[in-house]
């Protein structure tokens, strides 16, 4: 497991949030660090929701050193990272990318990312991936799993897939820059071409979504001539 030896590894069998816990722990190692949990009794989503946290999918927090002005692009890749593991389990499936970074399936969410900042210029990466179980009420989106597409894997199996594809795109970033990645990005883009309305709090926002930026901002074409959006749900 080469990918395991750049970083610190913590497995535990039931915390609040691997998020929490890898925030915690890369104050005190500031080295990077992959942390797991077979449970989350509170698993946080983006926006203020919580991540139903059925045993047997995978719960995991990746912490890394950025800089503030590469979030973005990390934010863009994360994504794609984890559309590979889905693809690679599931080479047959219609696997799409919806901005910034929710992996789906026919509309089906399989996989979320949550990036929150820890000390300094550490980042957790939180990723959830439904494996054997998608909640069935309580989210926003439809869901589905690695197993309902016919993938019987394991979750260290995913897990050291997610690594081993963090690894190669990022350091595909920082040898080559973002586009290749922004490209590869918007192939697998979901709804691109297509009219979509982005929620924001109380607001939102209709357009054509056309492109990311290279701040992995969205670029939509709305009646007021084109507009970045930088935070919100895409419907
Ligand atoms: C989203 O789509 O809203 C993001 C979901 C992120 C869920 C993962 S599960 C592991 C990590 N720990 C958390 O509390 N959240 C992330």
């Amino acid at each position: 497991m080469p990918d395991l030896i750049k970083r610190k590894y913590f497995e535990f069998e039931e915390i609040s949030s691997t998020n929490d816990l890898a925030a915690r722990l890369v104050e005190k190692y500031k080295f990077p660090l992959v942390v797991t949990a077979l449970r989350q009794t509170a698993g946080r989503g983006r926006r203020g929701r919580s991540w139903i946290s059925q045993e047997g999918n995978l719960f995991t927090s990746l912490v890394f050193e950025a800089e503030l002005k590469d979030l973005g692009q990390l934010v863009i890749l994360s994504g794609l990272a984890v559309w590979r593991t889905i693809k690679f389990f599931a080479p047959n499936a219609d696997v799409q990318i919806k901005w910034p970074n929710d992996v789906m399936i026919n509309g089906a969410k399989i996989s979320g990312i949550l990036f929150e900042r820890s000390v300094d210029n550490w980042w957790v990466m939180g990723v959830g991936i439904n494996i054997v179980s998608a909640p069935e009420k309580g989210t926003m989106y439809p869901t589905c799993s690695l197993k309902s597409l016919g993938a019987n894997v394991s979750r260290t199996d995913v897990l050291e897939n997610l690594l081993a594809q963090f690894d190669d795109l990022y350091e595909q970033w920082r040898r080559c820059g973002f586009s290749e990645i922004k490209k590869s990005w918007l192939d697998k883009a979901y709804k691109q071409g297509k009219k979509v309305t982005v929620k924001q709090d109380d607001k939102s926002k209709e357009g054509i979504l056309l492109e990311i930026d290279d701040n992995g901002g969205l670029i939509l074409q709305t009646e007021n001539g084109t507009e970045r959006v930088l935070i919100g749900d895409v419907y």
